[in-house]
């Protein structure tokens, strides 16, 4: 018998009880006649007394013991843990097992850096920061769970080995040993097969699921990451955004009890505009100011023959000049300038040749800007303009604390671009994926400019963080061929790769659309946007390497000639 009771549970109604408790050594102090032992396992820590005589073996750090003791009122106490008001008074103690030194402190604070824990990520799942986010991990999990499945969404595995899908990243591949030079992809989502599980009938899908990708790994990403997938039939974009809203606000409301506003609506072209990104963070204003018709008017020289001028403003930066200048410092683009209005209502600016007053007094009523604001205007080509101040609106908000983190403002951002041409291969590419659906009204510019289509997607944006993305689907096989040409794909190849798809279309495919949010991504966002590998069990490290197993590895000769690979 290891334990009467956790060591995270033991409180002032239990003193006089005799208990046994098992748990690993976190601290130990020797103050002469007395020792004292901090003993932890997954519920919490208890402290331990012993007379010294009592401990005549050589103990440290991590070792796991049990012991047997009474449980007594404590003389110091420490208020701030359950177990704070009680200790046991140890009658025995045997040790479980040893420890090795440990490669890093196992506290809340470590002084482990990452990739030492990622090394040893069993120690780290000791520290309580890991272990809380595997909780609220499993919390979130089965909230959705509950949740999709009161809503009459059933959860369905769908294969992990299957073809390469055109998803936008690259796929990783198993080489087939059956099927000689032949190769599976892991599933970079479940989209195919969620699709055809709505053809199959099944009204309403969802998976917690793992998924693959060869990319680049980031705070925000990893090359195996969860999504929560869901699809669902006979429905359009206002039906996804409403229902799914509504889950996500359950969750916030359940896991971190906070109501959150109606999420607003923005298009894509809108996002752009107001705020140069495709995942604008709106926590803070600072949408952008078009310039165009104001340096025409007064025939501004130099901004008037710039494709696009834009400004933004910071309001109140009248005390904090120094910090400013340092910010404006940085800020090496040419096509750029910036004009202090200062308290005494004269100017400070960038750029001497073309500020005139008339200029200045004209920019300080588009802007509607008190003395005490800053302007920063951007011009150039339409594109790179608005991108450029986009970032400079996201790092002077960041750099001048405008940005409230304790709020969350989520947004769904509608109507992107169905395709984006790619220059480098001289052909479009699917801004989502290829089985979204054209706007109705778009179709006719299928043939002529299809750069010009919008598509029934939508993503949830929070934070500036995207956490979902979908759509309705092409449940048409002609548009559906269509799509794929346009991708660059040959009949052939769409037969090849395709034909069992396009084939289901010709069985009475019903409309159908869905969303995936990022599970890691999602998480990560909750906790305060620190690292999604904090919310991962086992991750892979930014060269997407498991540094614990050591993969990736070579293969032995006689397995890759096993695979035909030699
Ligand atoms: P998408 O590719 O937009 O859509 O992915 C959906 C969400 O998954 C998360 N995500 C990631 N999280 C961590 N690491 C990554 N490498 C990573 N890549 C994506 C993001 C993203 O919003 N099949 C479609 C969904 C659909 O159309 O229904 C899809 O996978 O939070």
């Amino acid at each position: 018998m290891y334990r009467t009771h956790n060591c995270g549970e033991l409180c002032k109604k239990d003193i006089g009880k005799e208990v046994i408790l098992s748990g690993w050594i976190q601290k130990i102090r020797n103050l002469g006649s007395l020792f004292f032992i901090d003993i932890r396992d997954y519920f919490g820590i208890t402290q331990l007394i012993f007379p010294k005589e009592r401990v005549n073996i050589s103990l440290g750090k991590e070792f796991l013991i049990k012991v047997i003791g009474k449980v007594v009122e404590r003389l110091s106490k420490n208020y701030n843990i359950y177990t704070g008001e009680i200790e046991i008074l140890v009658s025995h103690l045997e040790i479980l097992n040893y420890s090795s030194p440990i490669p890093f402190s196992i506290e809340n604070k470590t002084d482990g850096n990452e990739e030492i824990r990622m090394r040893y990520r069993y120690l780290d799942l000791r520290r309580n920061p890991i272990k809380n986010n595997l909780i609220l991990r499993h919390d979130i999990a089965l909230e959705t769970r509950n949740f999709l499945s009161k809503n009459g969404f059933l959860e369905i595995e769908t294969p992990i080995l299957i073809n390469e899908t055109p998803e936008g990243a690259r796929s990783f591949v198993v080489p087939s040993r059956t099927h000689v030079g032949k190769f599976y992809a892991l599933s970079q989502s479940p989209q195919l097969f969620k699709q055809l599980l709505m053809i199959g009938g099944i009204d309403k899908y969802f998976q917690i699921v793992k998924c693959f990708r060869d990319e680049d790994a980031r705070s925000d990403r990893q090359i195996e990451f969860t999504q929560i997938d869901c699809e669902m039939s006979f429905v359009e974009v206002n039906d996804v955004l409403i229902f799914f809203e509504h889950f996500v606000k359950h969750l916030f409301k359940k896991m971190k009890n906070i109501q959150l506003d109606p999420f607003p609506c923005i298009s894509y072209y809108d996002a752009i505009k107001m705020y140069g990104t495709d995942s604008p963070d709106i926590r803070f204003d600072m949408s952008f100011i078009e310039l165009n018709d104001l340096v025409q008017k007064k025939n501004i020289n130099f901004l008037k023959e710039q494709e696009l001028v834009i400004g933004i403003k910071v309001t109140k930066c009248n005390n904090i000049h120094d910090k400013i200048n340092f910010f404006l410092k940085k800020i090496k683009n040419k096509n750029f300038l910036w004009i202090q209005y200062l308290l005494d209502k004269t100017f400070l600016y960038s750029k001497q040749n073309f500020m005139n007053k008339e200029f200045l007094k004209i920019l300080v009523k588009r802007f509607q800007a008190k003395p005490g604001d800053l302007l920063f205007i951007s011009f150039g080509k339409k594109r790179k303009t608005r991108e450029i101040l986009g970032k400079i609106r996201l790092e002077i908000a960041h750099y001048l604390n405008l940005i409230n983190y304790k709020i969350f403002k989520p947004l769904w951002i509608i109507d992107l671009p169905l395709f984006e041409w790619e220059e480098k291969f001289k052909r479009y590419k699917a801004v989502h994926h290829p089985f979204t659906s054209p706007k109705e009204e778009d179709i006719h510019l299928l043939e002529k400019s299809p750069e010009h289509i919008r598509s029934k997607s939508y993503d949830l944006i929070i934070n500036g963080i995207e956490i979902g993305g979908g759509s309705i689907r092409i449940h048409n096989k002609n548009i559906q061929n269509i799509i794929f040409k346009h991708l660059g794909l040959s009949t052939k190849e769409i037969e090849s790769k395709f034909g069992f798809f396009i084939k289901a279309f010709e069985y009475g495919t019903p409309p159908h659309g869905g969303i995936a949010f990022g599970l890691d991504r999602f998480m990560n966002l909750l906790e305060g946007n620190d690292n999604i590998k904090n919310f991962i069990a086992f991750p892979k490290n930014n060269y997407g390497q498991d540094m614990m197993i050591n993969a990736p590895s070579f293969l032995k000769d006689e397995k890759l000639k096993e695979l035909h690979l030699r």
